[in-house]
């Protein structure tokens, strides 16, 4: 590796306590045992997607990553979780090596719990004023996500946080995610000052992912313009938008909202009532398209960065091909100097 892409690795590598700074993004349902530890044992840092499990299944999945790797892996908390004071308790007691609060923000005495037991915490940053906050409540780390990427998103694309909060924060380890796809345009996050990455979407068809094969071949044929935010028809209806591909389910995503609307101003059902119908749409979609494969009636969460993914490949191969690609571009650049 270049001398110069190891020095932009040392921020992140040492945080991460790993040779990539690359952490593969959680996913819920795919980031399981398999894929968590086939990523660090890649050399990035694997987190386990805790937003579908209890108590009792992180425990056993915690358990059986660790005996799949002996490098540092990570778990996602989703903080709107009914069970999220448990599933912390569990990432305590097993003394995991870092947690990423998602769905929200943590408050203080979440991070406080984790900083008594020495264990870092990140969270994700949609504003300058967040991103202090978080580190004034004593988190470690931060991931700027832009709105390129899979699954629930935030407003902003990640051309516009890395210029808005990364310089800002330079002393501190922030990841970047969003629609990375090759290493090329790592590096220049890199050399913006960005610790690391995160990727998800790019992993979702790696050989060690549990994601049902419907699940995989779909992405393989997606482009990113097939990956759409999900619409939302009325503002009364608090729902978090979702990256995803188009498919039969969110076209009828739009039509139920319809009927609803239409219940809705004749009077015919209550606002409480409305939400929870549109809420309740999506329940249980996810598992319905990644476990069993229904990619007609489940959610197909995935980025932008889908139609960077042509085929199935081994995690191993897909972090060795983003650095060599970072590595590339920096000894392009030097040929050029
Ligand atoms: C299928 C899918 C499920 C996801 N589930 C979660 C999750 O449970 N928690 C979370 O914080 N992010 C989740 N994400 C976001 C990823 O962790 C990651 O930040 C994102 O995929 C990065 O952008 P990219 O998809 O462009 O690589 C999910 C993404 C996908 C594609």
């Amino acid at each position: 590796m270049n001398k110069k892409l190891k020095k932009l690795f040392t921020k992140g590598s040492e945080f991460l306590g790993v040779k990539y700074p690359i952490m593969g993004g959680a996913m819920t349902w795919i980031s399981e045992s398999n894929l968590v530890s086939a990523t660090s044992n890649a050399g990035g840092f694997g987190v386990i997607a805790a937003g579908s499990m209890n108590k009792k299944k992180l425990e056993q999945e915690i358990i059986k990553t660790r005996s799949k790797t002996s490098k540092p892996f990570g778990v996602n908390l989703i903080l709107l979780h009914p069970e999220i004071e448990d599933l912390i308790d569990v990432c305590l007691e097993l003394e995991v090596q870092l947690v990423v609060f998602a769905g929200g923000f943590p408050k203080k005495r979440h991070v406080e719990k984790f900083k008594y037991k020495n264990i870092k915490t990140m969270c994700f940053a949609t504003t300058s004023s967040i991103a202090q906050k978080m580190l004034d409540y004593g988190v470690d780390g931060l991931i700027l996500e832009g709105n390129e990427a899979g699954g629930h998103i935030g407003p902003v694309s990640i051309n516009v946080l890395v210029q808005e909060i990364l310089p800002k924060f330079l002393d501190i380890p922030i990841f970047v995610a969003g629609g990375i796809g090759r290493g090329e345009i790592f590096l220049k996050y890199l050399e913006l000052g960005a610790a690391g990455c995160q990727i998800g979407t790019k992993l979702v068809c790696s050989n060690e992912s549990i994601a049902h094969k419907n699940f995989k071949e779909i992405f393989i044929k997606s482009e990113a313009r097939n990956c759409q935010i999900s619409v939302r028809l009325d503002k009364r209806f608090p729902v978090i938008p979702v990256r995803a591909i188009e498919n039969k389910a969110s076209k009828e995503f739009i039509e139920e909202q319809k009927k609803v609307i239409k219940l809705l101003d004749k009077n015919g059902i209550s606002l409480k009532d409305a939400q929870l119908k549109i809420e309740h749409f999506w329940a249980g979609s996810l598992r319905k398209a990644v476990i069993d494969g229904d990619i007609e009636n489940g959610s197909l969460m995935a980025g932008q960065s889908v139609s960077l993914v042509k085929n199935m490949q081994s995690v191993e191969n897909i972090l060795r091909e983003l650095v060599l690609q970072a590595d590339k571009q920096i000894q392009n650049e030097e040929k050029v100097l």
